[in-house]
Parts: C-alpha cells; sequence; structure tokens
C-alpha cells in the first residue's frame, strides 16, 4: 500500500518550491498526500495527482495527523515546536521531515544533504531515526560548493561572508521589499529622465524609503538600496544564531571528529532569490589552485567551477544566473597574499532549492522507496 505524506506549510517560499520540484519529478506517483493549513481550514488544496483529501486539512488537528505515515512541515519552528512534540507524546511512529531549525541539533534527528552524507542518512534509518531535518541554507549550499574540499579534509576553518536573499526571510520579507521597490519607483520615477543630479534623485529615494513605516513589517526596515548585517537572534557571543549554525550545523552533517570552524557575518541584501558566500579558507597544507579546482568540480554533479576573469563571474557567478536551477556556481578561486595555505572563493546556490527544498525532496524519496 501507498504510504501517506501529509505537507504542511506548502504554499510558503520553502513549502511551494518543494512542491514544483515533486511535480515536476513526478514523485506524487509514488505516494499518496494530504494537505494542510494553520490559515485556511478546508480551502483549496494544489491539484496533485494521489491527493485523498478534496479540500485543506487543519495543521493543527492531530488525530489526523497520527494517520499519516510522513509528516513534511516547511511551516516554521514555532509549528514544529508545537506539533511535532505532541506527537512525540502520545507516541505516533511515523517520519516527520522539517525545513525548520527547530530539530536540527537535536540527538535523535539527522540533517539530510544526501550528496554529503548520504551513508549516514542510510545508517539512520536503519537504526529507527525518524526525524530528518533540512540543514541551514548557507550551511548546505557550502558543502555543496565545497564538498570536494571537505571530502579530502583540506579545510581548518573558514571565515565567511553572507550576502543572503530576502527570500532567505519567508514569502512576506519578499513581499515588503517589492512593495519598497514600488513605492520608491512612485517618488522617483518622473525624475528619472529629468535634469534634476543624480544627488538630487538619491535623496528623493532615500527619503521615501524613509517616509515607509516599518514597525509592523517583518524586515523591520529598508532592505532596498540597503543591507543588513545581522541576521537571526543573538547568540550572546557576539554571533547571531545564523552565524552560530555554521560550525555546528557543518560538523553535525559531517559527522566529524574534528570541529571545523566555521564564522563570519551573515548578511541579508536586496536580492530576491539566491544566498552568495564569499568564503576564506586555511586550508590543512598548501596544494595548488588546479588541484583544488579538480577536487570541487568532481565531487558533485552539480557543482560548477568558474574561470576567475570578468566575463565568466558576470555570466556564471551571481543569483540572478542561479536562480530556479540546482547548479552550485563557485568562482574566484585564488590563493590569498596572506601565505599558501590561504583560499579564497565565492559560490552562489539557491537557497529555496539545494539550500531547503531539495534535499526534503530527496529525504522523502529514500523513505517512500525504502
Ligand atoms: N526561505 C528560505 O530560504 C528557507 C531556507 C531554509 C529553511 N527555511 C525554513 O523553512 C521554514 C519555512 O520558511 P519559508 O521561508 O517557506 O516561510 P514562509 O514563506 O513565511 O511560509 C510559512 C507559512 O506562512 C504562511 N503564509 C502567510 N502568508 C503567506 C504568503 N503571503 N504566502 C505564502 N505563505 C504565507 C503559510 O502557512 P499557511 O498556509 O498555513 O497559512 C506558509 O506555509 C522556516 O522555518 C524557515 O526558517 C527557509
Amino acid at each position: 500500500m501507498k504510504k501517506l505524506v501529509g505537507f504542511v506549510g506548502w504554499r510558503g517560499m520553502v513549502g511551494s518550491v518543494l512542491l514544483d520540484r515533486l511535480q515536476k519529478n513526478n514523485d506524487f506517483l509514488n505516494f499518496n498526500s494530504v494537505f494542510f493549513t494553520t490559515s485556511q481550514i478546508y480551502g483549496m488544496p494544489p491539484n496533485v495527482l494521489n491527493r485523498v483529501s478534496s479540500r485543506l486539512e487543519d495543521a493543527y488537528n492531530i488525530e489526523y495527523l497520527t494517520t499519516l505515515d510522513i509528516i513534511i512541515s516547511c511551516q516554521g519552528e514555532k509549528y514544529t515546536k508545537k506539533i511535532y512534540t505532541k506527537l512525540q507524546d502520545i507516541g505516533w511512529k511515523g517520519y516527520w521531515i522539517d525545513a525548520s531549525s527547530y530539530l536540527r541539533m537535536d540527538k535523535k534527528s539527522i540533517i539530510v544533504l544526501d550528496p554529503i552524507n548520504f551513508n549516514d542518512i542510510q545508517l539512520g534509518i536503519e537504526k529507527g531515526i525518524k526525524t530528518f531535518v533540512g540543514g541551514n541554507c548557507t550551511v548546505s549550499l557550502m558543502l555543496m560548493a565545497l564538498g570536494g574540499l571537505f571530502a579530502q579534509d583540506l579545510i581548518k576553518w573558514i571565515s565567511v561572508s553572507t550576502y543572503q536573499s530576502v527570500s532567505g526571510s519567508g514569502s512576506q520579507s519578499m513581499l515588503e521589499l517589492l512593495k519598497q521597490i514600488g513605492y520608491v519607483y512612485k517618488d522617483i520615477s518622473v525624475y528619472l529622465s529629468s535634469k534634476k543630479s543624480i544627488l538630487e534623485i538619491e535623496k528623493i529615494f532615500t527619503s521615501s524609503l524613509n517616509k515607509i513605516n516599518y514597525s509592523n513589517t517583518k524586515l523591520k526596515g529598508p532592505l532596498l538600496g540597503n543591507l543588513f548585517p545581522w541576521i537571526d537572534t543573538s547568540m550572546n557571543n557576539g554571533q547571531t544564531r545564523e552565524e552560530w549554525k555554521g560550525t555546528v550545523e557543518t560538523n553535525k552533517i559531517l559527522n566529524s571528529k574534528k570541529n571545523i570552524l566555521i564564522d563570519g557575518v551573515c548578511v541579508r541584501v536586496p536580492s530576491l532569490r539566491c544566498h552568495s558566500q564569499s568564503f576564506t579558507i586555511k586550508l590543512r597544507h598548501d596544494i595548488s589552485v588546479e588541484s583544488i579546482k579538480s577536487l570541487l568540480s568532481s565531487h558533485n554533479s552539480w557543482v560548477q567551477v568558474v574561470d576567475n576573469n570578468f566575463d565568466s563571474t558576470m555570466n556564471e557567478l551571481n543569483p540572478l544566473q542561479v536562480t530556479g536551477t540546482l547548479n552550485i556556481p563557485i568562482g574566484r578561486i585564488k590563493k590569498l597574499n596572506i601565505g599558501k595555505k590561504y583560499l579564497s572563493v565565492f559560490s552562489v546556490g539557491d537557497q529555496l532549492l539545494w539550500g531547503a527544498a531539495e534535499p526534503l525532496r530527496r529525504i522523502l524519496n529514500i523513505l517512500i522507496n525504502q
């Protein structure tokens, strides 16, 4: 009999990309599905194969949830905290697949990124692990990009600056940025082909952004023409939680005994989709740039080494070129003047695909095909 899979959070950023990938790959053929909501109970579910209910079910209906073999939640931490805990308390034996960070560091969970940790996932399933969680988006994208160096144990530490798109903060934030664009455009559009000086136009742009009331918004300030070097909550050691995840999640996914240190500054930027990252890497020993490129490009079928020149960088190494694809371009590969063991690389990846939805789709298929 086909397994019954429940989808919660399917209309959010991660959920809708997941749905799209499942449909494109005909995955719905292989299981029965039911769709849940926290806000639109008995509304219309998406039209997919093998759907067992013609309406959206209540995502807080524990009785219904316990009938499921697998639950995929892309709803967020609060939901997971509340519902996962209840389901465990009453002894539900199904598989829980999650996009949120709530369960990532739980001892009973595996952070899934199968091109990196397929063996650990298999071993976990055999041992009876039931909780599989997608990793932090920048961590998963970093591991996909630098997998060839991690696999050879070449990395001593990494210092990273991220350039994280607004969709990484959810659909609400993406809408807010688009509204900021519309709002400001209304104010400056008449001047764009006028004789007004560029500095005067810049002033109108800035004062237009400053007129918006941000108190009830998710972004809390203007992201257009701007950036925020702060993502997630404070960790009380100077780091943000997003920065803290770098070391702990990487080492958990790699099952590493060495505790490879990864730290830096995570920055929200006004690109719509895809996270970019600039890595400074301390290598364990000196190795040529050519060997590094070869290790990187042979690690998995999605990573693409980009030549370190202007045209290749412009054409291949930026968010708009990567959006909606599983490609992980990695370029600007060079040794730093600081010393032969110091490497600098830049990578871009779609955080809604390899950084969120794709590992979830793949673990779902692994569990279905057992
Ligand atoms: N965004 C990313 O790049 C990313 C990457 C990795 C992990 N994550 C994690 O994944 C989880 C979900 O993130 P998300 O970015 O997908 O959140 P999201 O876009 O905010 O969606 C979450 C839920 O918000 C509700 N919602 C309210 N207004 C909406 C609107 N206008 N459009 C769509 N949905 C709306 C929907 O629930 P109802 O249908 O029940 O109302 C939806 O399922 C979070 O824990 C996040 O930390 C996100």
